[in-house]
């Protein structure tokens, strides 16, 4: 796997993990983007009644791009793996609905993210989550263990997606599900803009193409996989978003390309349940 990429998002989430309660902006898809004004992002996709028996910290740091849950569908005592599970949203929300019987991991490489999704065990207080240091390309975990496998905005940043998959198709059960909130890319995208780094681990140009998403998994072994849009980026969003984050790193892309940007990034990416089954 590509070092660089997977350090630099690796230093982008540790900072985030670490602006969690400290800052009033919620931040999505790695910090680069207010998502207060939008509806799209992080703790907008989940209800009041889902949010209510989470911690504040949880929920504050959900930076996610849909709810998986809404696929997962989890049932009492299954056993659960959360992909780049961050501060613990889905994991927490998990928990409660597999039950004692039930059990749940989340999987992050992000040391700042793995202490802050602990601390939000501790405040809940449940006994069948466990959050484990790894990769989602090297899961530490033994093969066909988990009925559901779950992520949200994590797949993207991979540089190697179908080493991902393989391992997701490793530990998941015979007849195990796949339960993925991911960005997906729409449409051709210029070369120079796809290898822009820090478009990478803002979870927009790492992002598979559709088909080619579809593919890789059906490589992997995955069976009746189903790809939803159900957000699509038009060229306001994306401008708000970078504008919002006054990072220097996102304002010299947008000096870069110019007006360019947003003609080619205009409902180019979008966000897409991922279903599959083994
Ligand atoms: C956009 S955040 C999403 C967090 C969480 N799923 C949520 O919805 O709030 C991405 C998370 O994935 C983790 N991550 C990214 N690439 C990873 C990899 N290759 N292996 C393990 N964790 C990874 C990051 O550390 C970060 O916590």
């Amino acid at each position: 796997m590509n070092k660089n990429i997977r350090d630099i998002v690796k230093e982008r989430y540790g900072n985030i993990a670490k602006s969690v309660g400290k800052t009033k902006t919620n931040s999505c898809c790695g910090g680069s983007c207010g998502c207060g004004t939008h509806n799209v992002f992080g703790e907008a996709n989940y209800s009041l009644k889902e949010m209510r028996t989470l911690p504040k910290e949880a929920v504050e740091a959900a930076l996610g791009c849909a709810n998986p849950h809404k696929l997962a569908q989890l049932k009492l005592g299954e056993v659960v793996l959360d992909l780049g599970s961050g501060g613990g949203i889905d994991v927490l929300m998990a928990s409660k609905l597999v039950g004692e019987d039930g059990k749940v991991f989340g999987l992050d490489m992000t040391d700042e993210m793995l202490e802050l999704a602990n601390r939000n065990k501790l405040k809940m207080d449940v006994k069948n989550v466990e959050f484990i240091k790894g990769y989602i390309e090297a899961i530490p975990l033994k093969d066909n263990l988990v009925d559901v496998v779950m992520s949200n905005c994590v797949i993207n940043l991979s540089s190697n997606k179908e080493k991902a998959f393989e391992e997701a198709y490793r530990v998941l059960k015979e007849n195990g599900r796949l339960a993925i909130a991911d960005i997906v890319r729409l449409k051709d995208v210029p070369e120079d803009i796809l290898r822009e780094e820090t478009l990478w681990s803002s979870c927009v140009v790492g992002a598979l193409e559709i088909n080619d998403y579809k593919r890789k998994l059906e490589k992997a072994g995955f069976k009746n996989v189903q790809i939803e849009v159900v957000h699509t980026y038009s060229k306001e969003v994306i401008d708000e978003l970078m504008q919002d984050s006054k990072e220097n790193q996102e304002l010299a892309i947008l000096n870069k390309y110019k007006e360019e940007f947003f003609d080619i990034i205009d409902n180019s990416f979008g966000s897409a349940y991922i279903r599959a089954s083994k």
